[in-house]
């Protein structure tokens, strides 16, 4: 498929999302390379992916895969740790497409909910999932060990989620100014 740049006539690339599999590595790896500075290796992935909890997905147009998610199960929630598109195939829908179907896997009387931590400088992140009607919810100081940056935690609720707040909303002024 031709890719075009113009907003106007953009089209979106239709995926198949699947569960990751060991073939899939060496796509998933250059995508995650070609999306961050702190990449993960090849043995974070696995390693993360050998603990129970732990799912990887794939989008694929055709063979190639395009874009991937490792996400963690919780009791009440989904949490996403790892997700990225490869970047000639951004602003097509794709991210979307499967952050659809993990909202597709919640469920009013079990996970209603999706978190994940974003970096305080990964702009295009959060405006991605602002557009998916996730919201910020606290502010980690420090989170990241590599750079010493903050996080913001995001989290989707379900519309029927009933339970209390996952976290209080945290307003990083008012926090300063109660100091
Ligand atoms: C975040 C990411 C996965 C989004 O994937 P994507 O396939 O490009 O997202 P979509 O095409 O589905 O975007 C849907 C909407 O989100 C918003 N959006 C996405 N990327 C955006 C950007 N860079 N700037 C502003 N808005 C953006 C837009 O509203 C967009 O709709 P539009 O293109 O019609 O304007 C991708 O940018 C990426 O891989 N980034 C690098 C890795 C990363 O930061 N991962 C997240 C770690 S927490």
């Amino acid at each position: 498929m031709a890719l075009s740049t113009s907003r106007t006539e953009k089209e979106l690339v239709r995926v198949h999302i699947r569960w990751m599999i060991r073939r899939d590595m060496p796509e998933v790896l250059q995508t995650e390379q070609e999306s961050f500075e702190f990449s993960w290796t090849e043995e974070d992935f696995l390693r993360c992916l050998r603990q129970r909890n732990c799912i990887g997905m794939v989008a694929e147009q055709g063979e190639k895969v395009i874009g991937f998610m490792i996400y963690e199960l919780h009791k009440n929630k989904l949490h996403i740790l790892n997700f990225a598109v490869s970047p000639c195939y951004r602003r097509y829908g794709v991210g979307s497409q499967m952050v659809a179907k993990l909202i597709g896997k919640l469920s009013s009387h079990r996970r209603t909910r999706i978190t994940l931590e974003v970096r305080e400088t990964n702009l295009d992140a959060q405006l991605f999932f602002r557009q998916q009607n996730f919201k910020a919810v606290r502010v980690m100081r420090t989170f990241y060990e590599d750079s010493g940056e903050d996080a913001y935690l995001l989290q989707y609720r379900l519309a029927d989620d009933d339970g209390d707040d996952f976290e209080e909303t945290v307003n990083r002024i008012a926090q300063y100014e109660e100091r």
